[in-house]
């Protein structure tokens, strides 16, 4: 049986109060879950990453960051790696987010850079893969997602894979209220957990949590997880006001 796991990405949201505030308000929401029934993280911006850890420090609650760079250290300005991330109490990064896919225009050799960098340092990874609307009307969409799984994959053995978890956020929900249907989530998650079978062996693709990410909300959060390879929810928007945090997390689990 996979863990539920519910991870929100605050994105370059909140401030040194709010997320103080936001982080303590969840965890006051779902302590008695968290760790226990279900994995929860939150995933606030890298400069208040200390400040969140401290609060949930006492919790079951997880935190992750947003990003990370594949070097170990020396000369990269404005990068940050997964010794710093680990130092300060990260347990989660994300890689491969749309948003730096599409905005930040991260290839696949740099999220698989990333992740294998991740895991050596100790954390993590989630690895976030998706299409764009364009694709999905053209019938591309499990092409596109397993290249992006198999690319971000590429070189990581078995023991290194089960610290991933990945997240198929199609490019389309993302921030527009259009949710993937629990079919449209369904079928995509069955399809990757067949490649991770292909690629590496059943048992450990049984095992994988493959998170689904895309205007979840409360209203369709117990929906989407009833889905047999829909193992959690990777929550934007809606993680940042706390009872509807807190809400979805109930129904996760
Ligand atoms: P929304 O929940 O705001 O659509 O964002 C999803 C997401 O990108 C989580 O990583």
């Amino acid at each position: 049986m996979r863990k539920p796991f519910v991870a929100g990405n605050w994105k370059m949201n909140t401030d040194s109060l709010s997320s103080v505030s936001l982080a303590k308000a969840v965890a006051d929401g779902v302590m008695e879950l968290a760790g226990e029934r279900l994995d929860v993280a939150v995933i606030p911006p890298f400069v208040y990453i200390s400040a969140v850890v401290g609060t949930l420090s006492t919790t079951h609650i997880a935190v992750g960051a947003q990003d990370v760079y594949f070097e170990r250290q020396g000369a990269f300005t404005g990068e940050i790696s997964s010794s710093m991330l680990k130092d300060i109490g990260c347990a989660y990064v994300l890689c491969g987010h749309s948003e730096r896919r599409h905005i930040i225009k991260e290839d696949d050799e740099l999220i698989n850079r990333k992740v294998s960098a991740a895991i050596s340092g100790g954390l993590l990874p989630i690895l976030c893969v998706g299409e764009l609307i364009e694709q999905r009307k053209a019938d591309e969409t499990e092409q596109v997602v397993s290249n992006q799984l198999e690319k971000g994959l590429e070189g990581l053995s078995e023991e290194k894979l089960s610290a991933v978890t990945l997240a198929y956020e199609p490019v389309w929900a993302i921030g527009t209220g259009l949710t993937a249907t629990p079919e449209q989530a369904q079928q995509v998650q069955s399809m990757m957990r067949e490649l991770l079978s292909d690629m590496y062996d059943g048992q450990l693709a049984d095992e994988i949590r493959i998170l689904y990410g895309g205007s979840v909300k409360p209203d369709n959060a117990a929906v989407l997880m009833s889905q047999p390879d829909v193992d959690g929810l990777l929550v934007g928007g809606a993680s940042l006001k706390s009872e509807d945090f807190i809400a979805i997390i109930k129904a996760a689990c």
